[in-house]
């Protein structure tokens, strides 16, 4: 057992990062500063650039969220009244609330053992009114997407992927967010690419989208005076993408880190707990590290008491909020995702982790079993 006077391991330790590249911050915001252009322009221009190459995808728009970019990409594609889009009941809130905000039907599928949607399931989702399929790149390792863009292709379906917790992911070799007709980043402060405040980027192939999403986020105008579309404000700031340009060029590392730590958890914690592990062929960024054990509420206390913080990604599946009542979805409905969210805890996971903290975490974990 851990000695109770060790300090204690945060959940996130966004200061750390903060602290770790400060100089090269107040450097972009001081160039921003004296620039005089606070929204869009060159620096805007210049990350969206940054992250189509990194992403491998010929374009990108930088929106205020995560939830922007899901909810234009949706916009962009005409989905809406009387359509239906298909996604996993185990996300975060945004990505069934997009869906219903653009007037469509969230339909949920059930994930598979590793939180991803489970293809088959998808499969046996689809209807008519079916237009789209956001899978959700969970705890920041890749959905399966093969059979997922197989699925689409047979039935005429976009996919949107849903990559805010898994920026640099790969499956099959490919990046997470150019596999869909949209990728869609968060750069929310907890992301593995964080800024400080919100942020969001789409990426896509499709020429056509891109330029339709430069309206769409910009009120829908196409030059100063002339308004295409009723479109919406959901502009990236200049300052953030100068900020996000900055942390990119770090993310790899970070990542790699993140791969790290989570190799130490899996290899201390397998046979104890349920543990992540990168499917054949694809590379985790490990946003989240979510073990599972049935008795998972006297472990997060138990850790809780060795100075362990932990979470639990997230408690309340998409369909039993309060919200999804009109959905008419019951408890049962997804007995994986249900389960799931009984058993699962997120152990602290960041880059800036020292090594005495992933030893406490681990120790904190098996001194419980
Ligand atoms: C899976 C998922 N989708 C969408 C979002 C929405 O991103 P944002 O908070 O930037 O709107 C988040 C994060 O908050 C997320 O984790």
């Amino acid at each position: 057992m851990s000695a109770p006077d060790t300090r204690r391991v945060p959940f996130v330790g966004l200061d750390r990062q903060y602290r770790s590249v400060r100089d090269e911050l107040l450097q972009a915001m001081d160039e921003v500063g004296n620039s005089g252009g606070y929204v869009l322009g060159d620096r805007v221009a210049a990350f969206e650039m940054a992250i189509a190459t990194y992403c491998g995808s010929r374009f990108a728009i930088g929106v205020n969220s995560g939830a922007d970019a899901l909810f234009l990409s949706l916009k962009h594609y005409g989905i809406g009244e009387g359509d239906e889009v298909i996604t996993a009941p185990n996300s975060f809130i945004a990505t069934a609330w997009v869906i219903a905000a653009a007037g469509a039907r969230p339909v949920f599928a059930d994930v598979a053992d590793d939180y991803n949607i489970d293809p088959d399931a998808v499969a046996r989702a689809v209807t008519p009114r079916t237009r789209a399929i956001i899978p959700v790149h969970l705890t920041g390792r890749p959905a399966d997407m093969d059979p997922l863009m197989a699925i689409a292709r047979r039935h005429g379906l976009r996919v949107i992927e849903d990559a805010a917790q898994a920026i640099g992911a790969r499956y099959h070799g490919r990046r997470v967010g150019s596999f869909g007709d949209t990728g869609c980043f968060s750069l929310h402060p907890l992301k593995n690419l964080g800024v400080y405040g919100d942020g969001g980027v789409i990426t896509t192939d499709d020429e056509a989208a891109y330029h339709s999403l430069l309206k769409w986020r910009n009120h829908g105008l196409r030059n100063r005076d002339e308004c295409e579309f009723w479109g919406y404000n959901s502009r990236l700031d200049a300052i953030q993408a100068a900020f996000a340009t900055v942390k990119l060029a770090r993310l790899d590392a970070w990542n790699q880190r993140c791969r790290e730590i989570a190799t130490l958890y899996r290899e201390a914690l397998r046979g104890l707990v349920w543990v992540p592990e990168d499917a054949p062929d694809t590379e985790g960024v490990y946003h989240n590290f979510v073990i599972r054990t049935p008795n998972r509420d006297q472990l997060m206390a138990h850790m809780q008491a060795q100075g362990v913080d932990s979470r639990i990604h997230y408690p309340i599946p998409l369909h039993l909020q309060e919200a999804a009542a009109y959905l008419g979805y019951h408890a049962g409905d997804f007995p994986v995702t249900e389960r799931q969210a009984k058993e699962i805890v997120s152990l602290p996971i960041y880059p800036e982790l020292e090594a005495s903290e992933i030893e406490q975490v681990i120790d904190a974990v098996r001194s419980f079993f």
